[in-house]
């Protein structure tokens, strides 16, 4: 392996510690940051990012608050829980976990959340702020990425970014993110899917490659410059018989082919996935910190 690993725990452990006298600036001002999180149904993965992000806050000394519904649950119930929890003074960060079962409409739950509370940044007015450069609560994921970018010193300024993907959550923000005008951004930004042609050849033209597809190590050694920052948001399950779990996590990069060209590759896990946690925290304070400044007396 030549790439050197971009480590996700050890800036998320940074982050997270860069929490930890804000949090205690708040709790002395009488105010403890709480997140609820929402998880409709029982898909494995989703419960394990929950349970992740519940456990995270308790660690930090933040509030959290699960609530578990069946995945039969009507639209207009989970309306009312967004609801009451916007009305939850406890509560300063509303997360509900995606994908919803497919009889709901995801968008009209997400108008729901108070902007001010949208830990996620997905809410259309936070998206807009994002893109227009005055965004606070940035998408998690995208955020975490540039912030593991500037741990090691990799600023994307005048380069070729490929983002492979083009999702909500990940493909569109991180591209708005880094074509900003600003610092860690002025990038030149090329978005590829599924219905690009000559992907390889696109890919190549990464300085820095940020693969958010959904599949198993789709980007292969070939489909890499040398010397290439690879960035893997993949997190996919592959079956393993000789795992006690019967399954791997493996991520949208052969690591093995990958690692061999790269200058900088994110492992999976321990890359992005543990950074799109420390950055929910601190959208999480973020969001505390401007409740108790403007909260009515
Ligand atoms: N599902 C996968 N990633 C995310 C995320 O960042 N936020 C939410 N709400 N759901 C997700």
């Amino acid at each position: 392996m030549s790439a050197q690993l971009i480590e996700g725990k050890i800036v998320a452990r940074s982050v997270k510690k860069a929490l930890k006298p804000r949090i205690a600036a708040l709790k002395e001002a009488g105010l403890t940051p709480g997140l609820a999180t929402v998880l409709v149904g029982n898909d494995p993965a989703s419960e394990t990012y929950v349970n992740s992000k519940a456990r995270t806050c308790e660690k930090l000394g933040m509030y959290s608050e699960v609530v578990r519904k069946e995945a039969s649950i009507a639209q207009q119930e989970l309306v009312s829980i967004v609801r009451s929890l916007n009305e939850n003074e406890r509560i300063h960060g509303i997360l509900v976990q995606s994908p919803l079962p497919s009889h709901m409409d995801e968008l009209a739950v997400t108008l729901t959340i108070d902007p001010a509370k949208d830990v996620d940044g997905f809410h259309p007015y936070n998206v807009g702020m994002m893109l227009i450069g005055r965004g606070d609560l940035l998408p998690c994921t995208p955020h975490g990425i540039i912030k593991l970018l500037e741990h090691y010193a990799i600023d994307p300024s005048g380069k070729e970014v490929v983002v492979v993907g083009r999702s909500n959550i990940v493909g569109k923000p991180v591209a708005a993110l880094l074509m900003q005008k600003a610092r860690m951004a002025n990038a030149t930004v090329t978005v590829a899917h599924s219905r690009s042609r000559n992907l390889p050849d696109i890919t190549r033209r990464a300085d820095i490659l940020i693969a958010a597809i959904g599949k198993p190590e789709v980007i292969g050694g070939d489909m890499i410059k040398s010397g290439a920052v690879v960035i893997d948001v993949g997190v996919n399950r592959v079956g393993d018989d000789t795992t006690d779990k019967g399954y791997r996590l493996v991520g949208d990069v052969c690591f093995e082919e990958c690692c061999q060209r790269a200058s900088y590759i994110t492992p999976v896990p321990g890359g992005v996935g543990v950074m799109t946690i420390a950055m929910l925290m601190e959208n999480t304070v973020t969001a505390a910190e401007r409740y108790l400044k403007f909260r009515p007396d």
